[in-house]
């Protein structure tokens, strides 16, 4: 693409962990807001999308589930990233989801940023969590590697403004780009039928603008969008790249995980998600094929 058509846009950052480890809290922490308390069960069952402005830099916040059900969300998120944030409980250590989030991250090539939480309660142990994530290759800078550890307290908020620092330090040195003035393109975060305004898509903008009244597919499903609210609720006119926004308009509810693309008319955004449904066809239709090939060996 053009060099001299993109634009510096906010970092990506993907919050992961092990379940409990206080991911949600900390982008309460964060955001001075309670999403934890408003929770079932205080378990995250989907991706939740913010937007966090500091000193006027802008930075989209992913928050994804910890518990063991939720891989595939977890993989989704570490795939849309620039950066992850792998929270590690002071007095929990690693625990089997940090590893996996470690090795989700690790395939999507994002920077890892370890933040340490919990570190107000009474058996916390910094040093043995540095110790433990040694093992998988993230090493403190103290100790002679290059990975970032921020010890925090979602809690006591003790730590939150030098996380923030460093992940606005590694947006910085990551120079991350986009061309606003294109097409919009960008992932389905999460999707749902809703009884009053249909197909209920939250996308996240990667590339170029995406604005009320465009043709857009997204998989299977296509349409106009009807209407687009931001992170905090607002009606929007567009999103640019970064920007995570709910869109309505899709004729039918589209996978979480899949691409996004802006159209020129609303027949080119239908033929693309025909020709989508076409390949799934083929797809099928060859893991049926090598399914049953299998049967006829054994
Ligand atoms: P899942 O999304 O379900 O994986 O959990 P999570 O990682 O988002 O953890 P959550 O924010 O739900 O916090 C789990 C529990 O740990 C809650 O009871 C929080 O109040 C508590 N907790 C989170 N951060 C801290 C902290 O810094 N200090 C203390 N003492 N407790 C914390
Ligand atoms: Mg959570
Ligand atoms: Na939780």
């Amino acid at each position: 693409e053009d060099e001299s058509l993109m634009v510096k846009r906010p970092p990506v950052v993907c919050v992961m962990g092990h379940v409990d480890h206080g991911k949600t809290s900390l982008l309460d922490a964060i955001r001075h807001t309670n999403v934890t308390d408003r929770e079932a069960g205080g378990i995250t069952q989907h991706i939740g999308a913010y937007v966090v402005e500091i000193n006027g830099e802008k930075i989209t916040f992913l928050d994804t589930p910890g518990h063991e059900a939720f891989t595939a969300m977890r993989m989704r998120g570490a795939s849309s990233t620039d950066i992850a944030i792998l929270v590690v409980a002071a007095d929990d250590g690693v625990m089997p989801q940090t590893v996996e989030a470690i090795n989700h991250a690790k395939a999507a090539g994002v920077e890892i940023i370890v933040a340490i939480n919990k570190i107000d309660k009474p058996g916390a142990n910094i040093e043995r969590v540095k110790q433990e994530l040694t093992e998988y290759e993230l090493i403190p800078e103290d100790w002679g590697g290059s990975t970032v550890f921020v010890p925090v307290s979602a809690h006591t908020k003790e730590g939150i403004p030098e996380l923030l620092e460093m992940i606005l330090l590694t947006a910085e040195v990551m120079e991350l780009k986009a061309n606003p003035n294109r097409a919009a393109r960008g992932l389905v975060i999460e999707a749902e039928l809703d009884k009053g305004k249909g197909s209920v898509a939250t996308v996240l903008v990667q590339k170029g603008t995406l604005h009320v009244g465009d043709a857009i597919a997204a998989g299977s499903a296509h349409g106009r969008v009807r209407a687009m609210m931001d992170d905090k609720g607002r009606r929007v006119k567009e999103a640019g790249p970064s920007q995570p926004v709910e869109i309505l308009g899709l004729n039918e509810v589209p996978n979480a995980g899949e691409v996004f693309v802006g159209c020129e008319s609303e027949k080119e955004a239908r033929s693309f998600a025909e020709t989508f449904i076409a390949q799934n066809k083929v797809k099928l239709l060859e893991e049926t094929k090598s399914r049953m090939s299998l049967d006829d060996l054994f």
